[in-house]
């Protein structure tokens, strides 16, 4: 077991079989962070004394300028023994739910759309998390986990549910794809810091591209059901290229009557059919059109596509909304 001292900031943590970013996050401490997988550099810290290796040598966040100056990525360092690491902390990061291991068992797989299933876990044990929150999911045969958000966290912890798409030559993806009921895997988790809100003032606004629609999913239903926010307008647009992409409305949050408890608005980026009276563009073009100065009288929530998230991110500040408005997840 190795001991990591974060320089100047009296806050010591121990590591073992981990990364040294999920161990801090284990130990409560508000390392930044956001896709754990190797790719946004955002947990990036100084190694001043010690060793550590990278479990993903090749991480697209980590460049030959961190390697000269002995920079490495805290989602991807594994300590060689006891480390003297410098960073900034920063509360923001600092887990409300602290993440831990656990095995499940796959339960159920159901298609959402043509390439987007959702896939139920019934974990070893009951664990909670926010909506809006991912886990990192072992896939069998793939030496680095996948970062997977849930769209449904139920039975008090026991189940969480995951919309996954199947990337076309998805090394990860075509495990996925051959996975059946009573397959054994293991996850860790919840991370993120793109979880609902409940106290903010504001209406909602959840903006989904593709498979973003699962934590997006996990926010409006918790909304829903969450007297907190009772009195506000939650309202979910979703981002496909073409009809194969919509979904069964079916899944959205409803009244006992089906009215559905939440504004839903498609938008179709690519080929719309015949008759189709919906909105058509890029999601964030068509989140602009619609909403434009009100932008900044919402919480905001966007998962999707690095292209997307961006896209969305740079409109809503040259549109006036605090960063502190937003809340959002690249899947890189
Ligand atoms: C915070 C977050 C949440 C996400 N939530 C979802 C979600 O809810 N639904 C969804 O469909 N997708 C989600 N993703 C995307 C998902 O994690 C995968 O990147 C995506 O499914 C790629 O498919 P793949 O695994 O088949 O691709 P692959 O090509 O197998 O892997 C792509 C990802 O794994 C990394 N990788 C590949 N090989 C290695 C290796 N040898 N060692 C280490 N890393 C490697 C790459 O850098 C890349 O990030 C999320 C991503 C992030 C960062
Ligand atoms: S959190 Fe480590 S590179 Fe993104």
């Amino acid at each position: 077991m190795a001991r990591i001292e974060i320089d100047r900031s009296g806050e010591t943590f121990t590591c073992e079989d981990d990364t040294i970013l999920r161990a801090a996050l284990r130990a409560g401490i508000g390392f930044p962070y956001a896709c754990n997988s190797g790719s946004c550099g955002n947990c990036r810290f100084t190694l001043i004394e010690g060793e550590v290796e990278h479990g993903f040598g090749k991480a697209a966040g980590w460049s030959e300028r961190d390697i000269r100056r002995n920079r490495w990525l805290g989602c991807q360092a594994i300590p060689r023994g006891d480390c003297r690491i410098k960073l900034r902390l920063d509360d923001q990061y600092r887990p409300a739910i602290r993440p831990a291991k656990t095995g499940a068992l796959l339960e159920s797989v159901r298609e959402i759309t043509h390439d987007i299933r959702e896939y139920d876990l019934r974990l070893d044990r009951a664990m909670d998390a926010l909506a809006g929150q991912y886990a990192l999911v072992d896939l069998p045969g793939m030496t680095q986990p996948r970062a997977y958000s849930m769209s449904a966290i139920g039975e008090g912890g026991a189940l969480w549910s995951f919309q996954i798409k199947l990337m076309p030559g998805g090394a990860g993806s075509s495990v996925l794809a051959g996975l059946s009921h009573g397959a054994r895997l293991s996850l860790d988790g919840p991370f993120g810091t793109a979880h609902l809100r409940p106290e903010a003032p504001r209406d909602i606004l959840c903006v989904a591209g593709g498979s973003g629609l699962s934590p997006m999913l996990a926010i409006c239903r918790a909304a829903v059901a969450d007297p907190r926010c009772g009195a506000r307008n939650i309202t979910l647009y979703y981002g496909a290229r073409g009809m194969a992409d919509l979904f069964d409305t079916a899944i959205l949050p409803h009244e006992a009557d089906g009215t559905p408890k939440l504004r839903f608005v498609p938008a179709l980026s690519e080929s719309a059919p015949e008759g189709w009276t919906g909105r058509r563009g890029m999601l964030h073009e068509v989140v602009e059109a619609d909403l434009g100065a009100d932008l900044a009288r919402h919480e905001v929530y966007f998962a999707g596509p690095p292209a997307m998230a961006e896209a969305m991110e740079r409109m809503l500040y040259q549109r006036g909304v605090a960063p502190e408005q937003m809340h959002f997840d690249k899947f890189l």
